[in-house]
């Protein structure tokens, strides 16, 4: 596909409260790419069996849920909160329900065209399932103490309430997501892992923005080289 050959494809993955999904933004502004988001269709997942009463393990209720799932409308607030993010990372056990939302973040790839130069998407298993082709694939991590920090600021900044036991809920999830049979939270052989745990947010997307300017810099190099021969041949 013509686009696709020149289009800038990065993958991030990494835990909660990381800076994956800032870093994320901060790419796509900067280098034109399309975002999602994947972590918010987990969650929409979720959302909607809370508000149903659905079973956390009804496995084909999850599937049916799943198939519904509107890219376009993943605005609600309540997809934010602490129990929403919970209950993604209990239902994202689900083979089943790990396929169809896969798929629907394919789609997603397949649909994006210029004026973008690209897309970035964000969540577990991007480099290692969702694009292992990716040109870039990014891991970003940091310590618990620091992501459960992190979270709580933020929670704060959003007037959310805040429960007691953060780092325990981070902890949990971190377990739960890096523990699963499949697509388990871990970096893909290629990655470029970046540990955020003693960097502002600002030093960490300079420092993701730097490796992807040597990218697009050795890119651009190789793509002359090849045709400066292809003309000697001609
Ligand atoms: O990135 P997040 O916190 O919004 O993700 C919520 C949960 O969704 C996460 O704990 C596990 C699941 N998830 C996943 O399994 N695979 C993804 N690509 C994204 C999220």
């Amino acid at each position: 596909m013509f686009f696709l050959e020149f289009a800038l494809i990065i993958a991030i993955d990494g835990p909660s409260g990381a800076g994956k999904g800032t870093i994320a933004t901060y790419l796509a502004n900067f280098y034109n790419l399309k975002h999602l988001d994947t972590g918010l269709l987990y969650r929409a997942v979720a959302l909607k069996i809370i508000q149903d009463n659905v079973a956390s393990d009804d496995e084909m209720t999850l599937s049916r849920v799943a198939l519904t799932i509107d890219l376009q409308n993943l605005k609600d607030p309540a997809l934010r909160h602490e129990s929403t993010a919970s209950m993604a990372s209990k239902i994202a056990v689900f083979p089943n329900v790990r396929d169809i939302l896969t798929n629907q973040m394919r789609l997603f790839c397949q649909k994006v065209l210029p004026p973008y130069d690209g897309f970035i998407l964000d969540g577990r298993d991007i480099g290692t399932v969702v694009c292992p082709d990716a040109h870039l694939k990014f891991f970003i991590t940091a310590d618990s103490e620091t992501r459960a920090k992190r979270r709580h600021n933020e929670m704060q900044q959003r007037n959310q309430q805040i429960g007691e036991s953060i780092l325990e809920k981070i902890r949990e999830r971190d377990e739960r997501d890096s523990g699963r049979g499949v697509a388990p939270l871990t970096p893909a052989q290629d990655a470029y892992v970046i540990d955020t745990s003693s960097m502002n947010i600002q030093e960490a997307c300079e420092v993701a923005g730097q490796i992807v300017n040597r990218y697009l810099k050795d890119r651009k190099s190789q793509s002359e080289a090849e045709n400066s021969k292809a003309q000697v041949l001609s």
